[in-house]
């Protein structure tokens, strides 16, 4: 009996493995586009498990990114805070990833801040408009 549950945890953990290989992470991105302001972009990213930090962009520096793997059971989601202004008085908190009933491999979140508003752009979508900015 015992030697079945060791038999099926190796075949179990062997096919774990292939697939974690052949699944690329999902990357998020953030650029900062304020081109009228050139105001500071912060962003602020966590998941259950994970609080990424607060990150400071300037304008048009190269983009602040992170990579994972989709949870197998639970949906992986990153909820994040872009703030923007001399005081940062212009926020918005968003889903900056939220997992999907299939499991994603490879997938790329774009965010772009720009003045007016916040855009994301995908591999399969042109880039749209998604959230105007909140003020204090
Ligand atoms: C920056 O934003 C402007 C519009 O404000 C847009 O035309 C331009 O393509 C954006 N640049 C980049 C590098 O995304
Ligand atoms: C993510 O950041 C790394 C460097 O930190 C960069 O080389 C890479 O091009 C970035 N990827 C995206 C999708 O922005």
């Amino acid at each position: 009996m015992k030697l079945v549950f060791i038999f099926l945890y190796l075949i179990l953990s062997l096919h774990f493995e292939s697939s974690e290989a052949k699944c690329h992470k999902n990357t998020v991105a953030f650029q900062n586009n304020l081109t009228l302001s050139k105001s500071v972009l912060k962003v602020h990213c966590k998941s259950r498990d994970d609080d990424l930090g607060d990150h400071f962009l300037r304008f048009q520096d190269a983009a602040y990114n992170f990579s994972f793997h989709d949870h197998f059971i639970l949906y992986t989601r990153f909820k994040c805070i872009l703030s923007k202004g001399a005081n940062l008085e212009y926020h918005k908190t968003f889903l900056g990833y939220e997992a999907d009933k299939y499991r994603r491999c490879g997938a790329l979140y774009a965010w772009e801040a720009r003045d007016d508003a916040i855009y994301l752009s995908t591999k399969d979508e042109p880039i749209k408009l998604m959230y105007s900015w909140d003020k204090d």
